[in-house]
């Protein structure tokens, strides 16, 4: 209110007054934060006996600076520092206070030329969303005072200082909250910032203020040339009078018109006629009157009888008070006359001048604001994230989009926090910004689950999760609406993430532990788990395939025993059965899958077998079978695969299969299984070691593309029971690397060589165990699968022979790596795809000299 310039006059007006108690002389509920303190610093202000602290639990922002040293003797020391704010354009403070309570709220400023430039600095002070006042400063060492009576509707202020363009770095030098008088000061009009407050009839230049005035209000001497000054020495009897309860020492000196027939008079311009002012009078009489002595007084407003008249009880305080004053314009003339039977002139011992302000800007619903606030320190956001979220609109904190409508607090519709450096798992606070209609998390390092609760978040219509580092799953109600079209969800570049196409994308983050088999007990018994999988993607989802969501993978995810049930339709078709359980046909929408339900003795504890099965859901190469989902509900657990429409390699072998693979579907078997052998050889970190590749674990869909199945699953089956101990602790008899009876430790080694017996099984058509007695000299067509009738290639063969060879060396330094394996039959597969198109029949047949028996009976013991 720059425009008001207040003069005073003298004359009371009585429209009410109040009698209440004497407050208690302590600091009680008193706030006193010295500004630019250092942290953790406290004192006693020796005048006042005020007890301050620092700043700096109240603020992130700003720097501490000190007034230039000079100057520091003549003012009083919460003058001493100043916070300065160089940085952002709004800073602001959050000070827990106690709602409902009536406060004064006390800004002073000195500028004391911290800085040492010296260029008097102009900036606003808000009170949470609403602007309070400009400070302007005008001398260097003279304080300024900013005052507001405020009842808080919630259990913390927010007291901000905004940068005007231009015109200076914004400082302060304390910030007061004293709580009044219930009852004292009205504010259902709105809050009401200080005008005046006067000690009128002072005989010094000395304001008072705590302890002297028990709610620590500063009074400050005025008085005029056409007053005299009256005062007592005896203390005031404030039990007598009001909760107002001005200050003894204030009232106990009272200003008078040394003319005695002229009237007391206070006025002053408002610069704007709707302002509406509180006005407050205190009066106390302080000459012990005689007999033949009386003083009596009437105020008028602007001419018109106002209130009156009064008689002041000899040192009892008496207030008067006028909430609001009646309009009437913009000058405010209060002239206190004399009755005119009164012997003695009016007297005026102190008066408080304030005007309403209408803080009309809502803060944020409140809700959003804990949610945000939580966020902001669960995060250690820092970037403008000061005061209320969202209002002003114009110091929006920065990544929040708010919904303003006039009747209702603003609320936070949109949260970006992306490429924030955010770590940990997200805020279970973001599931309380209910009205979110866009969150973006997008770029941080996020951990843990994409929780379930932002399904809660019914209005949200953008979901950024890219590029973090979830786990898991995604909530399948997020899925729903995403697919639904109602949902923009984006999940990609999160390597460990699974319902989303980024699950195969990284192939470097894989972290399967090889399993110890130290203890020599890991079981293996999943002899003839015979799936058969195959995808048969419906044809509308392939055409849906640019919108999210709609692949295999998006169907990763975490099944109740209740949709197995489904799924299976109540286990209605038995694939085939295996040591661990068995295998059933299932349905998810259109999709065929495998379910293998596992038998309850054989599992491990939830919390690994959920992770275990977690990291196989995020394997992905076109030669290993997909592992769609998992159950694990009580002792129903189970896995979800996808569904090989044409079974096992072993079953294409077997003896009464009629329809032969030929050379080159064998060929081509071969090396999709060594390709899905190298990829967790090679493509994953640390390798995953398969521990199980035979014949019953290759695949077929049904365009004969062949995948590695049961990768990994060897973690899942723990060895600690005796359900499936034996002496074969890993692997299967005839496939089991020799040297692991020596070391008791499976490499990727040992899967070379339980590929290799698997080669010569596809060549030779043989079982591997049958193999050990198969001692062959000679052609080569003797060892070659009889059913093949010479249809093939005998250098391919040959090739294939040798390579296979070089698998199941003993030594497992002399076997080749998978990837060598994988380009060796590459090779090969051209030499036969080359000399089958030349039309070559092959028919050289060359002499193959085999000791199958030295290479090939790693059980014979
Ligand atoms: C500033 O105020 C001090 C007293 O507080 C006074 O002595 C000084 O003259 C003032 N300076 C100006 C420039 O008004
Ligand atoms: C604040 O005011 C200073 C001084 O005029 C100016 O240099 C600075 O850019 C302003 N800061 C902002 C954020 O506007
Ligand atoms: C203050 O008065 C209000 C009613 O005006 C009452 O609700 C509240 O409890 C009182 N507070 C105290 C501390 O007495
Ligand atoms: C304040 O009063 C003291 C004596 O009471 C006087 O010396 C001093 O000059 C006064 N200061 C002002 C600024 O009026
Ligand atoms: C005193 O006040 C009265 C009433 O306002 C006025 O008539 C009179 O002239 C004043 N006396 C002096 C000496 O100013
Ligand atoms: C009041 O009484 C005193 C004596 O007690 C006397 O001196 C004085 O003149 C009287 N004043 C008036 C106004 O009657
Ligand atoms: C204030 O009101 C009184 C009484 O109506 C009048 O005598 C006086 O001139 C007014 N003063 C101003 C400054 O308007
Ligand atoms: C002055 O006169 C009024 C009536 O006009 C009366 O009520 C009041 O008591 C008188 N005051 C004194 C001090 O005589
Ligand atoms: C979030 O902010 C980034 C840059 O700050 C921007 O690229 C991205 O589009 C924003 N996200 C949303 C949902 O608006
Ligand atoms: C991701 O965030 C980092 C900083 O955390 C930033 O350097 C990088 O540019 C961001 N990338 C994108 C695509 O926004
Ligand atoms: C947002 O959600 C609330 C309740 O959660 C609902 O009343 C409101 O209609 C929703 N708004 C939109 C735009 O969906």
């Amino acid at each position: 209110m720059e425009g008001f310039q207040p003069f005073i006059f003298a004359f009371p007006s009585v429209l009410s007054l109040i009698l209440l108690l004497v407050h208690a002389q302590d600091q009680s509920g008193f706030i006193s934060i010295d500004c630019g303190l250092p942290a953790d610093s406290t004192y006693k202000e020796p005048t006042t006996s005020l007890d301050y602290i620092s700043d700096a639990n109240f603020i992130d922002t700003g720097i501490s600076r000190s007034v230039v040293s000079e100057l520091k003797a003549t003012i009083p020391q919460p003058l001493w520092n100043v916070r300065s704010f160089p940085q952002g354009v709004r800073n602001c403070y959050t000070i827990k206070i106690t709602r409902g309570t009536i406060y004064l709220i006390r800004g002073t400023f000195l500028y004391g030329n911290y800085d040492g430039e010296g260029n008097l600095p102009e900036f606003d002070l808000y009170l949470g969303t609403n602007m309070w006042d400009t400070v302007k400063v005008e001398n260097a060492s003279d304080s300024i005072i900013k005052e507001l009576i405020h009842v808080p509707s919630r259990n913390y202020i927010h007291i901000c200082l905004v940068n005007r363009t231009g015109r200076g770095t914004p400082f302060i030098s304390a910030i007061e909250f004293r709580p009044l008088n219930n009852g004292s000061y009205e504010t259902k009009y709105g809050s009401l910032a200080l005008f005046l407050r006067a000690d009128t009839g002072s005989t010094g230049n000395q304001s008072y203020r705590y302890p002297d005035d028990a709610r620590d209000r500063i009074w400050t001497p005025y008085n005029r040339n056409e007053w005299k000054y009256l005062s007592t020495d005896q203390h005031i009897n404030r039990i007598s009078q009001a909760d107002y309860q001005p200050a003894s020492v204030v009232m106990s000196t009272a200003a008078t018109p040394i003319n005695e027939s002229a009237p007391m008079e206070l006025y002053w311009q408002a610069d704007n006629p709707n302002t509406k002012f509180f006005f407050k009078m205190h009066f106390t009489e302080v000459v012990k009157l005689e007999p033949n002595q009386s003083r009596s007084f009437t105020t008028l407003l602007n001419g018109e009888y106002w209130d009156g008249p009064y008689v002041p009880g000899y040192l009892s305080i008496r207030t008067v008070y006028s909430d609001p004053l009646p309009p009437v314009g913009s000058t405010y003339n209060i002239s206190m006359f004399k009755e005119e039977n009164s012997t003695l002139p009016p007297i005026l011992n102190a008066f408080e001048i304030y005007f309403v302000k209408d803080f009309l800007q809502p803060e944020t619903e409140r809700a959003d604001v804990d949610a945000i606030r939580k966020i902001k320190s669960t995060y250690g956001i820092k970037r403008n994230w000061q005061g209320d979220p969202c209002a002003p609109k114009k110091y929006l904190w920065e990544g929040l989009d708010c919904s303003y409508d006039a009747d209702n607090a603003p609320r936070i519709t949109s949260l970006n926090l992306s490429s924030s450096g955010l770590t940990g798992e997200i805020s279970a606070d973001t599931s309380n910004l209910l009205m979110l209609q866009s969150l973006d998390l997008s770029n941080n390092s996020l951990t843990g689950s994409v929780p379930n609760f932002l399904s809660k978040l019914t209005n949200l219509t953008v979901l950024n999760l890219k590029r973090n580092e979830f786990t898991g799953s995604i909530p399948r109600e997020l899925i729903a609406r995403s697919d639904n079209g109602l949902l923009l969800l984006s999940v990609g570049e999160n390597p460990d993430l699974c319902g989303s196409r980024s699950c195969k994308k990284k192939k470097n983050n894989i972290v399967i532990p090889i399993a110890s088999v130290g203890g020599g007990l890991l079981v293996f018994a999943f002899t003839v788990v015979a799936i058969f999988w195959g995808i048969r993607m419906r044809t509308k989802r392939d055409a849906e395939s640019n919108k999210q969501n709609v692949t295999l993978e998006s169907l990763q995810r975490q099944f109740t025993y209740s949709e197995i049930l489904r799924i299976t339709n109540n286990f209605e078709r038995i694939l085939g059965k295996g040591g661990f359980g068995t295998v059933y046909y299932g349905y998810i929408d259109d999709t065929q899958v495998a379910v293998k339900m596992l038998s309850h003795s054989s599992v491990q504890g939830y919390q690994q077998f959920q992770s275990e099965v977690r990291l196989l859901m995020r394997v992905h190469h076109r030669n290993l079978t997909t592992l769609v989902g998992y159950c694990y509900e009580g002792t129903n657990m189970g896995l979800v695969y996808e569904y090989m429409a044409k079974g096992d390699l072993e079953a294409h072998l077997s003896d009464g299969n009629a329809k032969t693979l030929t050379w080159e579907d064998r060929l081509r078997i071969a090396t999709n299984a060594a390709q899905g052998l190298e990829y967790l050889h090679c493509g994953c970190k640390p390798p995953i070691v398969h521990r199980d590749v035979k014949t019953t674990n290759i695949l077929l869909n049904e365009n004969l593309q062949a995948k590695l199945a049961d990768f990994g699953l060897s973690k899942i089956f723990p060895s600690d029971g005796d359900t499936h101990v034996s002496t074969v602790v890993a692997g299967t008899p005839g496939y089991l690397d020799p040297e692991y009876y020596i070391t008791n430790w499976l490499t990727e080694k040992s899967d070379v060589y339980s590929f290799g017996v698997v080669l010569l099984k596809i060549i030779t058509g043989r079982p591997a165990i049958e193999r050990s007695e198969a001692r062959t000299h000679g052609d080569i067509k003797n060892i070659v699968d009889p059913r093949l009738h010479g249809n093939f290639n005998s250098n391919s063969v040959w090739r294939a022979v040798e390579i296979a060879m070089g698998c199941v060396s003993p030594t497992a330094a002399k076997r080749p790596t998978m990837s060598e394996v994988v380009a060796d039959l590459k090779e090969c597969m051209a030499t036969e795809l080359a000399l089958a198109n030349e039309g070559d029949s092959n028919k050289s047949m060359e002499m193959v000299n085999l000791d199958l028996t030295t290479e090939l009976n790693p059980l014979a013991r």
